[in-house]
């Protein structure tokens, strides 16, 4: 058993779609070890995003991730990591494979609905960032 880190974006917040996101995963085999809905501060998201730090959109990104609520769980389940890449689709939504999450629900590259865990080493590193070993469950 494996577990990743997935947070729906303040895009797909906003848009109402947090159900529907979360179904994507539940229909699929990943069950939700735990979730939170927060607002980060900028500080929060530079920290998180800290590996992109020198990439030209850091800043807006930031900005972006900041800018309202997010929804941040932890998935569990086999090949966890994996199968949430394969339901999200490409971090271009323009690029990404219809009937993915970013396909279907995604505004820009930037405002992209969700973000996943690219390794397992990231995921545990991102699953502290954000939650206590007792809220997972
Ligand atoms: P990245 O880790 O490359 O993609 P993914 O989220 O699919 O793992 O990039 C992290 C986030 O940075 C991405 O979800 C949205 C943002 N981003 C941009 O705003 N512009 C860009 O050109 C890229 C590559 C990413």
């Amino acid at each position: 058993m494996e577990q990743t880190l997935s947070i729906i974006k303040p895009d797909a917040v906003a848009k109402n779609v947090i159900g529907k996101i979360i179904d994507r995963f539940e229909s699929n085999g990943l069950r939700i070890a735990a979730m939170k809905k927060i607002k980060l501060t900028k500080e929060d998201a530079a920290k998180f995003y800290e590996v992109h730090k020198e990439r030209p959109f850091f800043n807006d990104l930031c900005e972006y991730m900041s800018s309202g609520p997010v929804v941040v769980m932890v998935l569990e389940g086999e090949n966890a990591v994996k199968k949430n890449r394969e339901l999200m689709g490409a971090t271009n939504p323009k690029e990404a494979a219809p009937g993915t999450i970013r396909a279907d629900f995604a505004e820009s590259i930037e405002a992209n609905a969700v973000h996943g865990s690219d390794s397992l080493e990231n995921a545990k590193k991102e699953i502290t960032f954000f939650f206590a070993g007792r809220e997972i469950l």
